[in-house]
């Protein structure tokens, strides 16, 4: 791996790409910054070896067109609460002649104000290069994307793999190379983002434990008949597999637990504990667990039962087995299981249980064993 503490003593500045793609709540402020906790590792080292650092980010989707709403010059206070140090923001223009800006630690605009990002145009590959001597991506959850300031810096610039980024990395690796021992949990509702995942793992894991909504987005999927060859072959490879798919026999509504066959989908909420008691004694037995997506609508009371039940059984395994590893991924699922686990309490560690903020980078990743960002610097 090319990790950033590789790189020469000559080198003094550093284009730093980091994913600071915040969630916005409800009244359009931040909801969450803990994205900037897995980039603290990297900024710390750089800035500790006395590079000047110049951070890129992308906020929301403006579509290559500026936006003051999503300017990253918004994003200051957030990053310097988590890190508990200040930025400078950098009003300049990313295209075109670069004046270097005086403080060592910079935040530029957001880099989706500009069309050359998405289209990893490389004149503006050049003009974001003026940057930096060299360049370092810690950016995990974008990796999957070949834009400008992911992939064409990358190789553009001689680059570094940053140690948030690193340790998704592994994480994601622990679970590939123990496919066969890995009960994999699928939550969600969008069963065509899933596919693709489902049919690379299902030929090598043992059992796919399917969540409320995923289950029935998946038997209407299979129910259907399908003109496009892409979901002919995803129908295919599901059907030849159906034996290791684990459907829930019972469901939670509003009103309690129904079977399973008999609720209207728009009624389920969760799983149900029939459904729980099952998944429980499929993760009582596993060595490995990928749990992608909640298995009920976390947002309800509840719908989150499921999730957590599911979340105390994974917990309960790591403790009584040598060399387990889970890995959650996503923001929901992450979210719905750190609220729920006190780590510390429990007496488990990161490592064991490890959680990745990451959606489509994840998916990706775990789907096709790579990420076009991370190529040539962790593969
Ligand atoms: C994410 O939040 O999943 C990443 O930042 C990628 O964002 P995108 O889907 O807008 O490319």
């Amino acid at each position: 791996m090319k990790i950033v503490d590789t790189m020469p003593d000559s080198v003094r500045s550093v284009v730093l790409r980091v994913d600071y793609n915040f969630p916005l709540g409800a009244d359009g402020t931040v909801a969450d910054a803990t994205r900037v906790d897995c980039t603290r590792e990297t900024i710390n080292f750089l800035l500790g070896a006395k590079k000047r650092v110049r951070l890129l980010t992308h906020w929301g989707r403006p579509g290559g067109q500026p936006n003051k709403g999503l300017s990253s010059e918004l994003l200051v206070p957030h990053i310097e609460n988590v890190l508990g140090r200040q930025v400078a923001f950098d009003p300049q223009a990313l295209s075109g002649a670069y004046q270097e800006p005086e403080a060592d630690f910079v935040l530029c605009e957001n880099v989706r104000f500009y069309e050359g990002e998405e289209s990893n145009d490389p004149a503006f590959v050049e003009a974001l290069a003026q940057r930096g001597d060299v360049f370092v991506n810690d950016a995990f959850p974008v990796s999957h994307r070949v834009h400008a300031s992911v992939v064409g810096l990358k190789n553009f610039l001689p680059s570094y793999v940053g140690y948030g980024c690193c340790k998704e990395w592994k994480n994601v690796q622990a679970v590939r190379d123990n496919l066969a021992h890995t009960c994999v949990i699928a939550g969600g509702g969008k069963v065509r983002t899933k596919l693709p995942l489902l049919c690379k793992l299902l030929p090598k894991v043992p059992q796919v434990l399917l969540g409320s909504l995923l289950a029935r987005a998946l038997q209407d999927f299979l129910q259907k008949k399908h003109s496009d060859e892409e979901s002919q072959g995803w129908a295919k490879i599901v059907s030849e597999h159906i034996d290791k798919i684990v459907m829930p026999v019972d469901v939670l509504t509003f009103d309690g637990a129904r079977p399973w066959g008999e609720c209207p989908i728009d009624d389920v909420k969760d799983i149900g504990p029939r459904t729980l008691e099952v998944y429980t004694q499929e993760i009582s037995k596993a060595q490995c667990v990928f749990m992608n997506g909640p298995v009920g609508q976390y947002e309800f009371s509840v719908g989150s039962q499921g999730t957590r039940g599911i979340a105390d059984a994974i917990a309960w395994r790591a403790s009584k087995c040598k060399n387990f590893h889970a890995l959650f991924g996503g923001g929901d699922t992450v979210a719905a299981v750190m609220r729920h686990l006190d780590l510390s309490q429990q007496g488990l560690w990161e490592g064991e249980l490890a959680f990745s903020p990451s959606g489509g980078a994840l998916l990706h990743a775990m789907t096709y064993g790579a990420l076009p960002g991370l190529e040539g610097l962790c593969i």
